[in-house]
């Protein structure tokens, strides 16, 4: 990578981000495309979203990458915000063109490339979602648009029942919401047709953990984990000794990812590049 006098910037704003694997992943996908461009991680704490992007205005920033905590409070910065991520109520990716900032939700488009490319069409399926954090919103908002029937589980319910609210009045559509407890998901995932773990259960540290019971895991119960770290979390290895079809949460992510980096540039994504670079930094971590 040659940085010049043209080069142009983009980059992932958070807190904590010194973790993130976005700038190994970008920067692979630049190289490959033979752009003239380069992404860097910067720490912005909490309440600091307006200032970055001012910050991109006066920088003329191309590109952001939007993460914990700003993803909501960059919104009111910005010029525009795209339909869905309006919807979903945040954004994660912002392009700059002249000095005119647009939100984007790549999370929620990323989610279901990372299943069409499994051959899961999410269109009519009973799906159960687990989790009703931060991730699950872009999840359901994703799988709601693709006409799915959704129920949200939660270990602290009235977070589910707030995400079902916001979905029916974002979208009209009836989210169905519980308790994460074995009980209710040994019923809701009887007739379901597909399983997504947004809970950081089965993440570092808790990679010996799952979170759901064995028994309602089946051969025809495809189950998408939003955990990358382990890449084949504890449920995604019981899964597939099930003959079960999986996804993992390095899909999202790269789909997220390759979404982002063709707003910034025009041009294609070079998915298998992104995903190689994701995959080779996780195994680097790992040894
Ligand atoms: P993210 O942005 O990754 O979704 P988050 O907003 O902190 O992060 O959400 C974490 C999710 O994991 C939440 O649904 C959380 O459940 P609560 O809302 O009840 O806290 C869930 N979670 C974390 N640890 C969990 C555990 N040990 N058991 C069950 N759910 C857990």
């Amino acid at each position: 990578m040659r940085i010049t006098g043209t080069t142009r910037l983009c980059g992932i704003i958070g807190d904590p981000v010194a973790h993130t694997l976005s700038p190994v992943m970008q920067n692979a996908a630049f190289d490959k495309a033979v752009l003239d461009y380069v992404y860097v991680a910067w720490r912005a704490p909490r309440g600091t979203a307006a200032s970055c992007a001012q910050a991109m205005r006066a920088l003329g920033i191309r590109g952001l990458n939007v993460t914990v905590p700003h993803k909501i409070d960059i919104m009111r910065s910005l010029d525009e915000v795209d339909e869905q991520a309006a919807r979903i109520g945040a954004v994660n990716t912002v392009v700059n063109d002249s000095g005119c900032l647009r939100g984007y939700n790549t999370d929620a488009q990323g989610f279901l490339h990372g299943l069409r490319s499994h051959g899961i069409d999410a269109r009519g399926m009973n799906v159960v979602v687990l989790g009703a954090g931060g991730a699950a919103r872009a999840v359901v908002f994703a799988l709601v648009g693709a006409g799915a029937r959704v129920t949200v589980l939660n270990r602290n319910v009235e977070r589910a029942a707030s995400l079902a609210r916001d979905v029916a009045t974002a979208s009209g559509a009836h989210v169905l919401h519980g308790l994460l407890s074995s009980d209710v998901m040994v019923s809701r995932l009887s007739d379901a047709a597909l399983l997504v773990n947004t809970t950081s259960v089965g993440m570092h540290p808790m990679e010996m953990e799952m979170p759901c019971p064995r028994e309602v895991l089946r051969r025809d119960l495809p189950v998408c984990d939003t955990v990358y770290n382990p890449r084949e979390t504890m449920l995604l290895r019981t899964t597939a000794a099930l003959g079960a079809v999986t996804v993992d949460g390095v899909e999202m992510l790269v789909r997220q990812g390759a979404a982002a980096f063709e707003l910034w540039t025009g041009v294609e994504a070079p998915v298998d590049v992104m995903r190689a670079a994701v995959l080779g930094e996780l195994d680097r971590e790992t040894e």
